[in-house]
């Protein structure tokens, strides 16, 4: 059996199955890599407290979690802060270090 990726919908793509030549099935498969919101990172200073950082990229409240990935494969990542500091968040959702940004940003 085949597959052959063949048109991408939102967040989804079809996909062909074959046997031969035969069409056999069509599957909507979910996507599952995160929406870039910024290819930037958000720097912000904050104050102690448990953040929800945003790993769809969907959140209109950049780079923290608003619901938006409700529905998806996504879940937003809790982390603590315990004094007061700045920090530079990923907003383009690639950094191996998530929250924080690793500059992976540049190679987008
Ligand atoms: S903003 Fe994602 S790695 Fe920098």
């Amino acid at each position: 059996m085949n597959d052959l990726w063949r048109t991408t919908i939102g967040r989804c793509l079809l996909v062909d199955r074959y046997v031969g030549n035969d069409l056999f099935e069509k599957e909507e498969v979910m996507m599952t890599t995160a929406e870039i919101a910024s290819k930037e990172p958000a720097v912000l200073t904050l104050e102690p407290d448990t953040y929800y950082w945003c790993s769809c990229g969907k959140s209109k409240n950049q780079p923290f979690c608003d619901g938006s990935h409700e529905g998806t494969s996504f879940v937003p990542m809790a982390f603590e802060i315990t004094e007061t500091k700045q920090v530079a968040l990923c907003q383009c959702k690639r950094s191996a270090n998530p929250p924080y940004c690793d500059g992976s940003h540049k190679d987008l």
